[in-house]
């Protein structure tokens, strides 16, 4: 099973292949900040990936448009930015995002 560690809190966790980044860690008692129905339109949940991109899903059409349109044209020529609510989990990776916290 691939690992999935959050900084800056610290915490690793085995996830299921093909698991959003953010079920990986609300289905495990953490939350995850949020501010739509975990769709993909608030971007409030994006994180930067500081290792294993390529172990991630490929940035789908409607989170790029989203990002673009939320954060900016630019947003989406650094592949590290991805929502947590879209990107999917092949493999071991480790992300940055604040406001990630036990329930
Ligand atoms: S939770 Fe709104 S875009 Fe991910």
């Amino acid at each position: 099973m691939p690992r999935i560690r959050v900084e800056p809190l610290g915490v690793e966790l085995e996830a299921e292949q093909g698991e959003t980044v953010m079920d990986a860690f609300a289905n495990r008692g953490y939350f995850w900040p949020v501010g739509c129905a975990r769709n993909g339109e608030c971007t409030n949940c994006a994180m930067q990936v500081i290792s294993g991109v390529a172990r991630l899903s490929q940035m789908g059409r409607y989170e790029r448009k989203n990002l673009m349109r939320q954060r900016g044209v630019r947003s989406v020529e650094d592949p590290r930015l991805r929502l947590a609510c879209q990107a999917r989990i092949e493999g071991d990776v480790i992300v940055y995002k604040r406001g990630v916290a036990p329930e």
